[in-house]
Formats: C-alpha cells, structure tokens, sequence
C-alpha cells in the first residue's frame, strides 16, 4: 500500500460529500420499465447459461447456487428501499456519511406519455426531505439506465425527436425539486450504456435493452445523449442558477502494457479518448463538477487486447486496482481544469468482506495524493449503500456498505468494513 510521506498533510475539504450511491431501479423494487420487461423475458435463459458465462471465475462455487436460479434475474422487490428509506437513511447517518446520491425513477413519475403521478412526484419528495433531516446532502441523479416502456418503445435515446420527452421530464423534476437542492446529476454512465444496449455485449452477462449490435444505433443514441445532457443542464439552471449540475461517466484508468511500446502507446491513447474523454469534451461548457465513476484499471497492447493482471480479482471477475484512481484523477483535472472533481461511484463486489476495507483505504489514499497535487476533489460516493441489484447479473454480486437479505425479510446489516470506513470519515471531517 502506498501511504504519504510525514511531512505532506493533505486536508479533504471541511464539506467534503462523504457519501454513498444508489440508483433507484437497483434498489427499490416494485418498478415497471423497460428493464422489468427484459428481465422476465430473459431471466431463464441467464440462469442455463450461467456456467458458461461465469463457470471460469474464481468466486463461481459461492456464487453458482443463485447465479442458476432464474429468480437471482429479476429486480422484483428490489431490497425494498422504496418503502424502507427512512431505515436506509438511519442507517447511513450511522456511517457519518454526510452525502447520498440517489435516483429518480422516470418510469413511477410518468408511468404513462404525460401523465404524472403525484404520488411518486410527492416520494421524492419526502425523501428529500427525510434526507436533509438527518444532515445528508442529497445528490439527485435524473437517468441511470432506465426508462419507462412507452418511451423505448418510441425507440427511446435513438431518435432526436424523442429528445421532446426526457426535457419534458427533465423541466418536471426542476419544478418540483431544483430548489430542495443543491447537486444534479442527469445522466448516469452514456458510454456503459450506448456499449452495451446498442454495440456490443458485456463480458459477464451478454447483451442489455434493447440488445440491438448496430453500430449507427450506437452512434446515435451517443450523440442524442449529449444533447440530452446538454438541454437538461439548460432546464436545470434556469429553475435554479445555484445549482450544480454534472453528469456520472465511467472513466477507466487505461494504460499501455508495455509503456515504452508504440503500438500498445497507440491503442492506450485512441481507447482514452473514445471512452473518456470523447463524450466529456462535448458536455465541457454543460458541467459544474466533473463526476466520473471509477472501477477498472485496464492495460492495452497492440489491436486493442485488454491484458490485465489475473489476480486480485473481485466476485465479478474484475482486475482490482483500486489505487488506479490517482493517475485518473490526475489526467482528469489536466482536461478539465477549474472544473472540480466529484467520484460518483466506486467500490468493489464482495460478498466475504475480504477486500473492501482495503479499496476503499487505497481509494482515500489516492484522494490525498491527488489533493496533496492541487486537485479539486469535492466528494466521494462509495457504490453502493445496499446490496443492489446488479443489472443482468442480477442480485449475486454484493457491492453494499450495508448487506440485505433479500431470503429473511430484508434484513439489513452493516458489514465490517464500512464500519471501518464511519470511523475513518470522523476522522478525516
Ligand atoms: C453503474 C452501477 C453498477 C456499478 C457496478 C456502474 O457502472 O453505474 O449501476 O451497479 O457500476 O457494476
């Protein structure tokens, strides 16, 4: 582990956003979306091909009872954070964190083209509201992922006509609530998203709604998604200029295996700029805050192969290199100085509690050294408060501060680390 020399003393700022993540779909239960429809529509074809898919990781005996029961591929209840976030809220206060990052579920508020639900609108609302009663600053996030039927069915991000619907969501969300806060996030991840949904399949567990492999497609719902961040930021701060508006990218620390190799310099330098950088340039002028998620150092040789180190690796199979994040922090305030930084997302899948102590220590220590250097951090946001739902991987992974089970009533329980890391936000406030 690498720790700071005596002599340098990096302060975190005093309202530095301690905080942790969630998305609504993730969490909730009990959603309608486009994600629900996939999810049923799949869930037993990802259970047969569970051993193919996952077989050759090293959690694979721990993780294959669920992993090849259908049931692990459905959101269902979520882990009932929709009725139980006044408990989740507790809970979280207990941690010292002092920021959570939460979503909103456009599929609750307009269930149907133009009609709202005052219900949903008025959910929210309290949340806001329980949140601040407890001191946590919340962190709204518009889009991750999700939406609601009928607008994917209209071909949701693919065609800019449609760009109409999500601003009128969008001037909703800034009517009702712009002025309960202080942080926005509108779009969650464009880059995973387009990927995944429209261009190629995720490594673990094949494609994502709506599964088309069409690189226009792809093209399209990129370029649209900048332009709905764009016209959001818009909406945003005309309801309240005092608002700080970023979006959640998924930034990668890329780097050439062999760094004194042309080609694998080559291949580092075109997969930086098409995966971090290409989508931020656009949106440069659209951005209070940089917020960037964070999960992978990944090494490149030549023709693109990503060649990582096979260990440590996480229950997900993913090469952990959670130290990763100083040299991205670092090229991140090169581009985007002036612009201060805020990590949205970071955390590892865990479910022995065996390395995420040691992550998250790495995670702050690379804060400091970063901040020792003059970089502007203003946050950091561990993923996730809960055990969550994780996409078409369904619910065996385990990513929470606080693990649920989802078998015996939803209990909660604080794992060791984060306990651990409460203290360390004492000490670091
Ligand atoms: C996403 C989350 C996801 C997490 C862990 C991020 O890419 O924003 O929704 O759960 O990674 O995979």
């Amino acid at each position: 582990m690498v720790t700071m020399p005596e002599d340098i003393k990096p302060e975190f700022p005093k309202k530095f956003l301690w905080g942790a993540s969630t998305s609504a779909h993730q969490v909730e239960g009990g959603n309608h979306n486009q994600w629900t429809v996939w999810e049923l529509a799949h869930a037993s074809q990802m259970a047969q091909s569970a051993q193919k898919r996952l077989g050759h990781m090293p959690a694979w005996p721990d993780i294959k009872k669920q992993a090849q029961n259908p049931d692990n591929y459905v959101s269902g209840k979520g882990v009932d954070h929709y009725h139980r976030y006044e408990e989740d809220f507790d809970l979280a206060k207990n941690l010292n964190l002092k920021a959570l990052r939460f979503g909103v579920e456009w599929s609750r508020i307009e269930p149907e083209e133009g009609q709202w639900n005052e219900e949903a609108i008025e959910h929210y609302r309290e949340y806001i509201k329980q949140l601040k009663k407890r001191g946590i600053e919340p962190m709204m996030n518009i889009w991750h992922t999700t939406m609601p039927v009928w607008f994917c069915d209209k071909g949701a991000f693919k065609y800019r006509s449609n760009l109409k619907y999500f601003e009128r969501f969008v001037k909703k969300l800034a009517d009702e609530y712009a002025s309960q806060l202080k942080w926005i996030i509108t779009l969650n991840e464009p880059n995973v998203y387009a990927t995944y949904g429209y261009l190629v399949s995720e490594p673990l567990s094949g494609p994502w709604p709506p599964g088309e492999k069409n690189a226009l497609s792809f093209a399209r719902v990129y370029w649209n998604l900048i332009h709905a961040h764009r016209h959001a930021y818009k909406i945003l701060k005309r309801a309240n200029p005092s608002l700080q508006v970023g979006l959640a990218s998924q930034l990668a620390n890329i780097q050439a295996k062999r760094p004194h190799n042309e080609l694998d310099e080559l291949t580092t330098k075109t997969m930086r700029y098409f995966w971090n950088w290409w989508f931020l340039r656009r949106v440069r002028l659209q951005m209070d805050f940089v917020g960037f998620n964070y999960y992978f150092t990944d090494y490149y040789t030549e023709l693109g192969k990503r060649k990582d180190p096979q260990l440590p690796l996480s229950d997900m199979g993913w090469y952990m290199e959670p130290e990763g994040l100083y040299p991205l922090l670092l090229s991140v305030w090169r581009h985007y100085k002036k612009i201060p930084i805020i990590i949205t997302e970071n955390g590892v899948a865990d479910a022995k509690d065996e390395y995420r102590r040691w992550w998250i220590e790495e995670s702050i220590v690379a804060m400091e050294r970063a901040i020792s250097e003059g970089v502007d951090i203003r946050g950091y946001f561990y993923w996730s408060l809960l055990d969550n739902f994780e996409w078409a991987n369904g619910w065996w992974p385990k990513f929470g501060l606080i693990e649920v089970d989802r078998e015996h009533g939803m209990k909660r329980k604080t794992r060791e680390s984060a306990k651990w890391f409460a203290e360390k936000i004492k000490k670091l406030s």
